[in-house]
């Protein structure tokens, strides 16, 4: 294991160097080969003390999470030996540290006697975003370092502080300017030289909170921590660090620890991690896949999209000439922009000069002159095809030849548009969400023609946008909306044969949804789809003569959150959706007219006539090959759809459900409602195999 772990003396210092690239993961072999080399300073009388470092990028990102979903054999070193083997050294040992200390790898940091890091590095305990705690004794450590009260909020939110904060929390000792090695080996010769103490934190105290600390703490993260089962069990293991002694913390900590790397959560999550971060490798598309520089952008329409698309890129700097139609339509979606941004000032998130740079770089225009040297345009004008071929046709006449024409359509055939112009391997869908400046997920759409490098630098520049890109193909609502009408028909359909709106959109926020389907449509408005119906309705008199509840309340004038009434009635300026009598009463009427019995339809039912109607649709997807994995659905999901992120997303959820059982249902479902529940093969395929969809 030399190669993971390498001793060379400095003088009087030993020097141990962790070298597992790319983030220096206490994957295995890594912590014997830390004790190796504390073994080696504490043999050689020479050395003084130790220094431990990471090479590369970093000191050392944690555990390697890889090792919790495939554990390795056991009887290998793991970190708790390398703090039992820190405490028992009778020579100092001191962290050095640059780029990231995290989670496992800052609990190392902890156990050492000294810590010192650079002015870049950054410090935290990210478990909690794969669902777990701090495992390392980090629980019973950081609160003794700097309290409770400021190591839960940290513990529990996951966030990275600098080095600045992890100094003034007592995380670090020094701030090292100028080479770390010779900053943090003078620092130890230093210890040695005035006699200092080996200092264990775990000899500390932690300090007894304010009254009532806990339960204002637990009421505060109760939103973004609904149905986690990880932050709750970091306050209990938090809790012990002052009420036990520090080996009975311990000892709880483990039982904790072990009880959510057990649990479903945990592998959700990590198994949301990994698809993170695959989803951007394109099997044919290599990483060396040369990309396009992209310093400028030009975004066509400044309405609801064009203007969270147009702050996506100036916020990283890129600058944006976006182009309306009028003068009016301009100003409209730059004032949006504006009072967007002024809101983020207000809140204190942003600072008034970054505003001001911001907006800076946008430049209004109503000519395509001003847009034709830019590197690359987004289209974001009606969901109208003759539109956007007449916008395309004239793309293609003015940018630059080596421009990259991106469309943001949502339901329109991206072949279709590309075909217009003479250049359609420049062309690809950015199918982002709404608000396009807040979602992070954005689907990247690979029409039959676009270039590799034109979808490795749309890909890049996804990441660079701060978004998670997944790449999909052409098809109708391309991965996420395709799936989702089969979800909301659902959904609408329990509503007919028994179910309440508010009953659907509870037992889908009890399984973890950020909000229901019918939430869902009173926010983003029921009229754009009753519109788009009325239309094809004019068009073909066979749906004319049925319409449906939500054509019914529409007809009313309720179009949702923005009229106050939609599925739900709202109090004025409030979000919060109250069932309404009124449409009881249309439901039931509905019904009786069309003579359809209704039945009590329980939460199991629902949550399983949603969910597996995602899950058979995604297996279409990726028998279809419109998604590369079951794991790039799963993304898609966290990302845009609110699905809870401790599950991954359906097709993890089914996994764990298992195939067979999910393919059992799905066929019984058939059987009763026909065509529209036809098995995926693919689902059938890996259910008769006791396959899962992560294997493929
Ligand atoms: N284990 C295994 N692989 C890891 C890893 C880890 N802890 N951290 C990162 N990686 C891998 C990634 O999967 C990725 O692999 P790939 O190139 O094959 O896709 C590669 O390292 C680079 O990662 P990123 O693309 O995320 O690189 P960034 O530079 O954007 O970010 C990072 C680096 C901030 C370290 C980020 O990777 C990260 O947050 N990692 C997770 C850190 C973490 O959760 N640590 C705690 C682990 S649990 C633990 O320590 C338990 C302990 O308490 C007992
Ligand atoms: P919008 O109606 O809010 O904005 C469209 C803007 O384009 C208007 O300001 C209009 O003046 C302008 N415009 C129309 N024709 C133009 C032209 N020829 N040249 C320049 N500007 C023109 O529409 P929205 O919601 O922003 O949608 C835009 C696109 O994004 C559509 O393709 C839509 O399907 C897609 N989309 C919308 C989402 C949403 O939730 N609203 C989500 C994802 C994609």
């Amino acid at each position: 294991m030399a190669n993971l772990v390498n001793f060379e003396k400095r003088g009087p210092i030993g020097v141990i160097t962790v070298d597992n690239p790319p983030v220096n993961a206490l994957s295995v072999g890594v912590p014997q080969g830390i004790m190796d080399g504390v073994k080696a300073g504490e043999t050689d009388s020479g050395i003084t003390a130790v220094v431990l470092r990471g090479a590369g990028r970093g000191f050392i990102a944690g555990a390697d999470i890889n090792e919790f979903l495939s554990p390795p054999p056991p009887g290998s070193a793991s970190l708790d030996d390398v703090i039992t083997c820190f405490e028992n050294s009778t020579k100092p040992i001191v962290a050095a540290i640059h780029g990231n200390a995290l989670g496992g790898g800052l609990e190392t940091a902890l156990a050492c006697h000294y810590r010192c890091g650079t002015g870049e590095a950054v410090y935290g305990f990210p478990e909690v975003l794969i669902g777990i705690i701090p495992g390392g004794h980090g629980t019973q450590r950081l609160p003794r370092i700097c309290g409770v009260e400021k190591a839960l909020p940290l513990m529990v939110s996951g966030e990275f502080v600098p080095a600045k904060t992890a100094l003034a929390l007592g995380i670090i000792d020094e701030i090292v300017d100028g080479d770390l090695l010779d900053g943090a080996i003078a620092f130890a010769e230093r210890i040695v030289a005035e006699g200092h103490p080996l200092r264990k934190i775990r000899d500390e105290t932690a300090s007894v909170p304010t009254d009532g600390f806990y339960e204002n703490f637990e009421k505060s993260i109760a939103k973004r921590a609904r149905g986690h089962l990880a932050p709750y069990k970091i306050i209990e293991a938090a809790k012990a660090a002052v009420e036990l002694p520090f080996e009975d913390g311990v000892e709880l900590e483990r039982k904790l620890f072990r009880e959510c790397l057990e649990s479903d959560q945990s592998k959700g999550l990590m198994n949301l991690f990994f698809g993170e971060r695959t989803c951007t490798k394109i099997p044919d598309v290599p990483r060396d896949t040369p990309t396009q520089n992209i310093a400028s952008a030009a975004v066509l329409g400044a309405g609801t999209m064009g203007g969270g698309i147009t702050m996506n890129f100036v916020n990283v700097g890129i600058p944006v000439t976006i182009l309306e139609m009028s003068q009016e339509a301009l100003d409209r979606g730059l004032e949006i922009i504006r009072a967007n941004y002024a809101n983020t000032v207000k809140k204190g998130r942003l600072s008034q000069d970054k505003m001001d740079k911001r907006m800076s770089l946008i430049t209004p225009t109503l000519s395509y002159d001003d847009i034709a040297n830019a590197d690359i345009v987004v289209e974001a004008v009606f969901e109208e095809m003759d539109i956007k071929k007449e916008v395309f046709r004239k793309l293609d006449d003015i940018m630059k030849p080596d421009a990259i024409l991106a469309t943001n359509t949502s339901t329109l055939d991206v072949d279709e548009i590309a075909a217009v112009t003479e250049r359609p391997e420049m062309v690809i869908g950015t199918h982002f969400f709404s608000p396009a400046n807040v979602m992070r997920l954005l689907e990247v759409v690979r029409g039959a023609h676009t270039k590799k490098e034109v979808i490795a630098t749309v890909m890049q520049l996804g990441k660079t946008i701060k978004k998670v890109p997944v790449l999909v193909g052409v098809c109708d609502g391309f991965v996420g909306n395709r799936m989702l009408a089969r979800y909301s028909k659902q959904a609408y359909q329990m509503v007919l044969e028994g179910a309440l709106p508010q009953d659907v959109d509870k037992a889908v926020f009890d399984f973890g949804l950020a909000m229901g389907p019918f939430a869902m449509g009173d926010l983003a408005g029921l009229d754009v789809g009753w519109r788009i119906r009325k239309r094809r309705a004019t068009e073909n008199a066979a749906i004319k003569d049925d319409a449906g509840i939500d054509d019914q309340i529409c007809e009313m004038g309720r179009f949702g959150q923005k009229t106050n009434a939609g599925w739900y009635k709202y109090e004025p300026g409030s979000r919060v959706p109250i069932p309404d009598p009124e449409i009881e009463q249309l439901i039931t009427r509905y019904c009786e007219e069309r003579q359809i019995q209704r039945r009590p339809i329980d939460e199991q039912e629902i949550i399983e006539r949603c969910i597996y109607a995602l899950v058979n649709e995604g297996a279409k997807i990726l028998e279809e090959g419109m998604a590369l994995r079951a794991s790039d659905i799963d993304v898609i999901y966290a990302n845009g759809y609110g699905f809870p992120r401790y599950r991954a997303g359906p097709m993890l959820y089914a996994d764990m459900v298992g195939l067979g059982k999910v393919y059992k249902a799905v066929c019984g479902y058939h059987k009763q409602y026909g065509e529209i529940w036809e098995p995926a093969p693919l689902l059938k395929r890996l259910a008769e195999q006791g396959a899962t969809f992560n294997d493929l």
